[in-house]
């Protein structure tokens, strides 16, 4: 079976893990459309005219010292193979990988994120974390949205690819990146994973599923970096907070109000704006 073949088994179950936000979201094929904005990460076209008005507004708000760092560097000319511009939400990820580099001095060997999309984090992983093995659980619309792109930019070969159904796909050799649909992500207990990312998506999950992640995490013994926003109410009236997800013992390295997400830009008057409510993230060790 094909990879495409095997998410779009998944799609039928999909509906169980989404919060009133996500069902509103993904109702029906859009997904299929890489060109789409659709609320999991955004993908802006390079080209000179926009480039120089993002650079503008971005500098605005972030000053000039994030354009200098070696991750920037390496966002862009991955970037550069998609035809795609450094964006306010790449900028996030940006920030975020020059966190872990200042937080996590050992190799990174393996990462995996819960709620990527528009291959936002995998670039950087990709392109900062070149030799680690990347696991990608997500909603089975996104891993399939995902994987389109990878393949459009011609990415990642499908040998390097495998869509985790059992304990058995996680052993394979010479797999790059493992997208797993929430069904089978309890397959990643124990799994000696050291670092799990969760960025602007805990905030729209079930709490069930928040908890079971939680104890796949703890399980690992792993980094869990996770950026969220405080408090959040879903369209069904589900209240998110952030303090109240299930942290367990693990150690706080440190536990404080996100100072990289606070503004954002449009190019409409009056250009700057606050977000909805405080980010707040995290970096804790279950080691
Ligand atoms: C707002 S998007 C965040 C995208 C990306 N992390 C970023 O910051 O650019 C939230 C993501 O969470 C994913 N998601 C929602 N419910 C999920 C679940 N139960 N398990 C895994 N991922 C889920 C969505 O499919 C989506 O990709």
């Amino acid at each position: 079976m094909s990879i495409l073949q095997k998410l779009n088994y998944y799609l039928k179950k999909s509906n169980e893990y989404k919060s009133s936000f996500w069902i509103d979201r993904l109702d029906n094929e859009r997904y299929l459309d890489t060109k789409k904005f659709l609320g999991f990460g955004s993908f802006t076209k390079n080209n000179f005219i926009s480039n120089f008005l993002h650079k503008i507004l971005q500098k605005k708000i972030y000053g000039n010292e994030i354009f200098k760092s070696e991750e920037y560097r390496k966002y862009k000319n991955f970037f550069k193979k998609q035809n795609r511009l450094i964006n306010i939400d790449n900028i996030q990820h940006i920030y975020f990988f020059r966190k872990i580099n200042e937080n996590i001095k050992h190799k990174i060997n393996s990462a995996c994120v819960i709620g990527d999309g528009k291959i936002n984090f995998l670039s950087g992983m990709l392109s900062i974390y070149p030799e680690a093995k990347i696991y990608s659980i997500n909603l089975s619309e996104v891993l399939i949205h995902d994987y389109l792109i990878l393949k459009k930019y011609n990415i990642l070969k499908d040998e390097n690819i495998s869509v985790v159904e059992k304990v058995e796909d996680l052993k394979k050799t010479n797999i790059k990146l493992f997208l797993i649909p929430p069904d089978n992500a309890h397959l990643l207990k124990d799994y000696n994973i050291d670092l799990f990312v969760n960025f602007s998506s805990f905030q729209e999950m079930k709490f069930s599923d928040i908890k079971n992640y939680f104890d796949i995490i703890k399980s690992n013994k792993s980094y869990l970096y996770t950026c969220n926003r405080y408090h959040k109410i879903l369209p069904a009236g589900e209240i998110l907070k952030f303090a109240d997800y299930p942290w367990g013992n693990g150690s706080k390295i440190f536990f404080e109000k996100c100072e990289w997400i606070t503004k954002y830009y449009s190019f409409k008057y009056p250009f700057f704006y606050d977000y909805d409510g405080d980010h707040w993230h995290c970096l804790i060790s279950y080691k």
